[in-house]
């Protein structure tokens, strides 16, 4: 994978170090002053795997890792949600999903559809964070435990979210599918002013995730 951006490679390096297999920076000593003033803790991890090379990323920084294992424990028992996102189309917000999963101390994202979720571009969106928690595609969710909250404007404010749920998300224009519905324990509506149909994805997995937080 390539990891664009300090931020990016910062996530990576903290959470995962041993799947970053080569850092390119364009300049040493300023890769080495941005490191230490936005990233301390990994400023000398970074510099150690560093190579000059062209970069063409604004902060000068760019890494290669691996795709870790697959990590599918999160499947069974889990004692935080754990997001499934629905067919989503946009790299950006699946990205944000991880970014803000990842930060609220979700269990995982997993995805549904065709779009792969470790696609570069859904790695950019994150800024990374995809190495800070098991992100994966299920071919097929019906083998998840654990309640499903189905997340949706037309279902009920004051539904819980346990902590061992699966914390369903729709796609941009459909929302959640049938199929996912129907497996729904409770239905979980983020309540909004008059005359707003709903929130972005991203924007409705970070309130529902922080209300239980
Ligand atoms: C952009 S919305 C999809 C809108 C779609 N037209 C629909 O009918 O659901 C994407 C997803 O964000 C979640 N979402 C957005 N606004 C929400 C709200 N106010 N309450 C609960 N979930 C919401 C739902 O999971 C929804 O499927």
């Amino acid at each position: 994978m390539a990891l664009e951006g300090l931020h990016c490679v910062k996530h990576a390096l903290r959470f995962a170090p041993e799947l970053v297999d080569e850092v390119r920076v364009s300049d040493r000593g300023a890769a080495r002053a941005l490191a230490e003033r936005l990233a301390p803790d990994v400023a000398d991890a970074l510099l150690h795997r560093a190579v000059v090379a062209d970069v063409a990323h604004h902060t000068g920084v760019e890494a290669r890792a691996r795709v870790p294992p697959v990590d599918d424990a999160v499947l069974g028992g889990r004692t935080a949600p754990v997001v499934l996102l629905d067919r989503p189309r946009s790299p950006g917000n699946a990205g944000a999903v991880v970014r803000v999963a990842a930060a609220a101390g979700a269990s995982g994202v997993l995805t549904t559809g065709p779009l792969d979720p470790w696609h570069p571009s859904v790695l950019r969106g994150s800024a990374g964070l995809h190495y800070a928690l098991p992100v994966l595609a299920l071919d097929d969710p019906a083998g998840l435990t654990g309640p499903y909250v189905v997340l949706d404007a037309d279902g009920d404010p004051d539904a819980d979210l346990p902590p061992g749920a699966v914390l369903v998300v729709g796609t941009e224009r459909d929302g959640v599918g049938a199929d996912l519905r129907a497996h729904a324990d409770v239905v979980l509506a983020l309540p909004m002013r008059a005359g707003v149909s709903s929130l972005n994805l991203a924007t409705a997995t970070a309130a529902a995730l922080y209300r239980r937080r």
